[in-house]
């Protein structure tokens, strides 16, 4: 039911023009969705280079401190879609595994105040919908964005 409902927010999403700008991100792929988005929101493939993606997949296994290994199968089929959708890297930066130590991750967010991050409703960068209210819609635009205090 859940992901019938989401599906409409997107068809919504995508009918508004007003909408279309930078910090909003299509609809990710269904099978991206299902395997990546228990632990945490299904960080927009645009977020993140290919090479970022790449090296992010091949370790799995050593997730963040947990096992998030999927079949070979799903593991191309999430590769492709990741990949294709990746940003450009940026000259000499590497290939960083988390969207929340990438340049500009860290120049969009240098006005939050270090407690803040720290913050029970926060707790880490990668929680993302703490202040990002529509991130699972893909939304990261001002409008949606309530940072707790
Ligand atoms: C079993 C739980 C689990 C699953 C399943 C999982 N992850 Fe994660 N992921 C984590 C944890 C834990 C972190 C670290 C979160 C933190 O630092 O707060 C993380 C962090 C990340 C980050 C970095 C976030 C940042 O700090 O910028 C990315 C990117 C990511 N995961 C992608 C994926 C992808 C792609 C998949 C599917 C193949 C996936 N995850 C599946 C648990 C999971
Ligand atoms: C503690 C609150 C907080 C968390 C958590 C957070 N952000 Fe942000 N984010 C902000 C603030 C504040 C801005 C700056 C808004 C501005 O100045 O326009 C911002 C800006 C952004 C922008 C640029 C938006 C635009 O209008 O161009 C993106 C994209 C973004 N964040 C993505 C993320 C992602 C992805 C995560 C999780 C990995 C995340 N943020 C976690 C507070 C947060």
């Amino acid at each position: 039911m859940k992901a019938v409902v989401t599906s409409l927010a997107w068809i919504a999403l995508a009918a508004t023009p007003a909408l279309a700008d930078e910090a909003k991100f299509g609809p990710p792929n269904a099978t991206y969705q299902d395997e990546c988005a228990s632990c945490h929101l299904a960080y927009p493939a645009q977020l993140l280079s290919a090479p970022s993606w790449r090296a992010l997949l091949a370790g799995l296994d050593r997730h963040f401190g947990t096992d998030a290994t999927v079949d070979a199968k799903v593991m191309r089929e999430i590769e492709a879609y990741l990949v294709r959708n990746a940003r450009t890297p940026r000259r000499g930066e590497g290939a960083v595994l988390r969207i929340t130590e990438t340049r500009w991750f860290v120049r969009e967010h240098d006005e939050v105040p270090a407690a803040t991050w720290k913050l029970p409703a926060v707790r880490s960068k990668a929680n993302c919908a703490a202040c990002h209210t529509q991130a699972e819609q893909g939304d990261f635009g001002e409008r949606s964005l309530r940072v707790p205090r």
